[in-house]
């Protein structure tokens, strides 16, 4: 008999995404061991590898089906996208599902005794990015000309080198700008890590565990701000509490021995519980409220 196929899913190698990456794969069940050469990690309890890469080679891995799935940055995404559409193919990798990590933005940066006052300062500039094809496309969009030097890294020196006049890069905490005296000006595009998947039709022993996993990831992510919320409340309130309880959809009312005046309300939070909610829900004239961390979660 065949051995399970294994589904190959392709994450960054080292960088901002591949801690959280490893992670959520852990949140949903994985156990892996990783090779020595940290380039891939075999999956022990699923048939999953995971394929540690360049962030760059994603959407081609998945592109040319050596990896049914794939975590990536949207700008990487966007960028191939973009780049395969000007040749005219058809990308073929399919967005699945937004993960809520890996938030930056990509941005136009210019030297810091640059007088920038809006788009049309650019025109006629040399831009350098290692996002071309993003780039082009927001220069149309706001009717600027300028040259676009396309380099694979350390964009933020291309002024300082003269290769460059300005930059277009990504931006998360602001640090490397900072260190390169550059100014943010303009915000391109937002990104963050999303799921990709091939939309070509999977062996049938893998579809099954591909289904699960994506599955568990939806879970994951679902549970990842939800709180359980159990308090005592007198059934006048309910309505008003209710209306306090951020993003539950059907709190469960549970009769409390002894009274009829007061009932245990007890509901799933799709949002973060604050000391602020906790206030209201008090002054509304909740007792005995108790906030707890969801850890798994199957609709
Ligand atoms: C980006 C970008 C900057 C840095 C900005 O690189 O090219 O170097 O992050 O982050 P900061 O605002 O927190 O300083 P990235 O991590 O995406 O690496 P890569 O371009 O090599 O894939
Ligand atoms: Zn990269």
């Amino acid at each position: 008999m065949d051995p399970t196929p294994r589904i190959k899913l392709a994450i960054q190698k080292s960088g901002r995404l591949t801690d959280n990456s490893l992670d959520l794969l852990a949140r949903c069940g994985l156990k892996y061991s990783r090779a020595r050469d940290q380039l891939l990690c075999f999956g022990e309890n699923m048939p999953l590898d995971v394929l540690l890469v360049r962030d760059d080679d994603i959407p081609d891995l998945v592109q040319e089906d050596v990896c049914e799935l794939g975590i990536v940055g949207l700008n990487v995404v966007e960028e191939k996208r973009l780049g395969l559409a000007a040749r005219g193919t058809t990308p073929l990798f399919e967005q699945v599902m937004t993960l809520d990590y890996g938030r930056c933005r990509m941005s136009i940066a210019v030297p810091e005794e640059f007088a920038y006052s809006g788009p049309a300062s650019l025109e006629g500039l040399r831009i350098a990015t290692t996002y071309p094809n993003i780039l082009a496309r927001w220069l149309a969009g706001q009717g600027v000309r300028a040259g676009v030097v396309t380099l694979s890294g350390a964009v933020e020196i291309a002024p300082r080198l003269g290769r460059a006049d300005v930059i277009c890069d990504l931006v998360s905490t602001g640090s490397t700008l900072a260190a390169n005296h550059l100014t943010e000006v303009e915000t391109v595009m937002e990104s963050q890590a999303v799921l990709i998947r091939t939309p070509v039709p999977v062996a049938a022993g893998k579809q099954d565990w591909m289904d699960k996993l994506l599955k568990r990831m939806d879970g994951v992510q679902q549970v990842k701000e939800s709180k359980y919320i159990m308090l005592h409340a007198p059934r006048s309130a309910l309505p008003q509490i209710a209306g306090l309880l951020p993003g539950s959809e059907h709190p469960t009312i549970v009769p409390l021995e002894g009274t009829d005046e007061k009932v245990a309300v007890h509901a799933v939070c799709r949002e973060n519980v604050f000391w602020e909610t906790l206030e209201r829900l008090k002054a509304a004239g909740a007792s005995a409220i108790l906030v707890l961390p969801v850890e798994k979660m199957l609709p």
